[in-house]
């Protein structure tokens, strides 16, 4: 597929509920990304940045406007149809991690693999590699439960990395990790973006992060804003 096309949101409105309990958690948003962007997402809690990121991860489906992937038009798509797509060019880094308890890093890496159904040898050389380079190759065997909140993150950060997505998506991917770890977590996305020319959208409170992202989108109550440093 083409690479370096439009992805974003056109005209996105969000509601959860119905009647007098309905939420407009996002109202006519339009964003995009070029190929290698890097944007921090802000806003207070209750803003929308989850549900923002969850309709550009096609983890959810926006109730107005469209969510354009790689230059796909994904409106008519259901979530089940677009799951090739997320494995195939999205990654998306949970704030809660959301390893599997019973399952080794190795294990959880490899899930993304195993949908994929590629070759087991294969496999296993790809998270090889990308635990060596969030530098858990030696905690392999471990549960979550053997792992610090940082190599847990990272554990969540190797799985959204190892089918080389084109976007990563990462939910206050430092909030629960100290501000040494949570600067390593940083440094990790922003070197990925730097060499790898992924595009990479990190919601986050932590000034630790926003410090050092140059672009901004606000979102206040449902709709954005950009600012540049
Ligand atoms: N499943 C849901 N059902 C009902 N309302 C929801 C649901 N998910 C989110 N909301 C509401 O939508 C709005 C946006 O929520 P969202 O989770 O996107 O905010 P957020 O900016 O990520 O907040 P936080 O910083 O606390 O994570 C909030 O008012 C929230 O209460
Ligand atoms: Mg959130």
């Amino acid at each position: 597929m083409e690479e370096n096309m439009i992805t974003g949101l056109v005209n996105v409105s969000k509601y959860y509920g119905t009647g007098a309990g309905k939420v407009t958690a996002l109202h006519d948003v339009n964003i995009s990304f070029d190929k290698g962007d890097i944007f921090a997402l802000v806003g207070l809690s209750g803003s929308g940045k989850s549900t923002l990121l969850h309709l550009i991860g096609c983890i959810d489906k926006p109730d107005k406007g469209q969510v354009i992937i790689d230059g796909i038009d994904t409106t008519a798509m259901t979530l089940e149809q677009l799951a090739p797509l997320r494995l195939e060019k999205i990654g998306f880094i949970f704030q809660s991690f959301n390893l599997i308890p019973v399952l080794t890093a190795f294990e959880n890496v490899e899930i993304p693999l195993l949908f994929k159904g590629l070759e087991k040898q294969l496999i296993k050389e790809k998270v090889n590699q990308v635990l060596d380079k969030v530098g858990l190759y030696d905690r392999k065997n471990h549960y979550p439960r053997q792992m610090s909140g940082g190599q847990q993150q990272r554990v969540a950060i190797a799985r959204a990395l190892v089918t080389k997505p084109s976007l990563i998506l990462a939910d206050e991917p430092t909030a629960n990790l100290d501000s040494k770890i949570g600067t390593e977590i940083l440094d990790l996305l922003l070197h990925l973006n730097r060499d790898q020319d992924m595009t990479i959208l990190v919601s986050s409170h932590d000034s630790v992060v926003l410090d050092r992202i140059k672009y901004i989108v606000s979102v206040r109550d449902g709709e954005i804003d950009f600012d540049k440093k």
